[in-house]
């Protein structure tokens, strides 16, 4: 089963900051609904904030994981299993956090690119992405020739080539759960905002 976090303080504390994001965000918008996208695992601490929002949609690819979460899913969080990137997109999303934390490759960034071509974002909308900076070393270093300091700096503007309109970085965060395992990889959250009507 996927590795879960959901007694460390640090990740709640980045939960935290992503909400306070989209609560900042949002407080300057017309007031309506927002459709949320995440990947919960068995963590709905974010989306039960999002729920005071509007509609939170999670996805989950992992069987075990997506059957222990649903035994303690909240009432109207809409809970699917499915890859995030083969999901129809039927909404424009105001907020997608795609919080993959041991995926970190080519083909995960050419599924995120996938993804962003396909999905409409909202003017103003929030994205957020987690990568874990130390796994798939041998795919990194080619990363690197490529892209550059592709792990870092590389990623903000190689992720934003592929939004249509205009894009933000909002802050990137490097973090460690060493609270709840001493293994723990170091992880970046990039948060962007973007700025246009992604697509229509
Ligand atoms: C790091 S956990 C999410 C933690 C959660 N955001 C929290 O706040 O505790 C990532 C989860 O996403 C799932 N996942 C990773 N890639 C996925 C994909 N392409 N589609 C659906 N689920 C995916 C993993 O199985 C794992 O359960």
């Amino acid at each position: 089963m996927s590795y879960t976090v959901e007694k460390s303080m640090v990740k709640s504390s980045i939960r935290h900051i992503l909400y306070k994001e989209c609560k900042r965000e949002w407080k300057n918008h017309i007031k309506r609904d927002k459709v949320s996208l995440t990947l919960s695992n068995v963590n709905f601490e974010l989306e039960k904030q999002l729920l005071n929002h509007g509609k939170v949609i999670c996805v989950e690819f992992d069987k075990e994981v997506y059957d222990k979460a649903k035994k303690r899913l909240p009432a109207n969080i809409h809970f699917k299993y499915d890859d995030i990137f083969k999901i129809s997109q039927e909404y424009p999303y105001d907020f997608v956090w795609m919080d993959l934390c041991n995926s970190y490759s080519e083909k995960i960034l050419q599924n995120v690119v996938e993804f962003i071509k396909n999905t409409k974002f909202t003017q103003n909308s929030i994205f957020a992405i987690t990568f874990c900076k130390q796994r798939g070393s041998i795919e990194h270093s080619k990363l690197y020739q490529i892209y550059g300091k592709f792990k870092d700096r590389g990623v903000v503007s190689y992720l934003g080539n592929f939004f249509k309109n205009e894009i933000k970085e909002i802050k990137s965060i490097d973090y460690n759960c060493f609270d709840i395992s001493t293994r723990a990889s170091i992880m970046t959250v990039f948060i962007f905002k973007l700025g246009k009507l992604c697509q229509d």
